[in-house]
């Protein structure tokens, strides 16, 4: 079954903890968490005073995704947070091989993101670190983009990964529209942000995505 992963990018900023318990109620699987730097992306959200005040309210999974650079002066803050799986940017610097370790070190989960511009081969070498690969469909930074279609990646990183535990979640414009096409290539985990919060119903929205996911 697709995993669904609202991004709380989309949500009221000034109400945070409602929405939070409220799409988890409405049958999120995890709650998705976009960092933002205003330096590796153009446009800022929060970090970790914010991610350890989101903790209480999240029961599923708190999955950060971190478009940030640098990232390793700054893992020790999120696992003190309450972060369950830090997911980076392979992008983010010259070492993702050590900040991927230096994740799991941390007793988190770790994910490695790709933005729509760098190829499948960037994460060939680190498939036995991490438990995720984030395949960005748009360039990150902002909520409601619209769709890069990023199949053929997709497919590849599925190929390439064979049996070992990994997720590969695509996060930037999904929709009922789009959900089955990466879904077919092989991506088990959505992250959606306009397509749940934005009108409807949450419960309404993500069980749209994970119908079209599944078909
Ligand atoms: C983009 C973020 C996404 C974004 C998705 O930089 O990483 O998680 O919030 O938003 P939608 O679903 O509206 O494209
Ligand atoms: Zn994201």
């Amino acid at each position: 079954m697709t995993l669904i992963a609202p991004s709380i990018l989309s949500a009221d900023f000034a109400d945070f903890g409602r929405q939070i318990r409220a799409v988890e109620d409405a049958g999120a699987d995890w709650v998705h968490v976009d960092v933002m730097d205003n330096h590796f992306v153009p446009n800022l959200t929060f970090g970790p005073p914010a991610v350890k005040a989101f903790r209480p309210h999240v029961k599923t999974l708190m999955d950060v995704h971190l478009m940030i650079a640098p990232v390793d002066p700054s893992i020790p803050a999120y696992a003190e947070a309450g972060a369950d799986r830090l997911t980076a940017h392979v992008e983010a610097g010259p070492h993702i091989h050590r900040t991927l370790q230096a994740i799991r070190d941390a007793d988190m989960q770790a994910g490695v993101a790709l933005n729509p511009g760098t190829p499948a081969d960037a994460v060939e070498n680190l498939l036995d670190l991490v438990d995720l690969v984030l395949v960005m469909t748009v360039n990150p930074g902002f909520g409601g983009q619209s769709f890069i279609d990023m199949t053929a990646k997709i497919a590849r990183i599925r190929a390439m990964i064979g049996d070992r535990p990994v997720h590969i979640q695509v996060d930037g414009g999904i929709t009922p529209e789009t959900a089955p096409r990466v879904t077919r290539a092989g991506a088990d985990v959505l992250v959606a942000g306009s397509a749940v919060f934005k009108g409807g119903t949450y419960a309404d929205n993500i069980a749209a995505i994970r119908k079209a996911g599944d078909a």
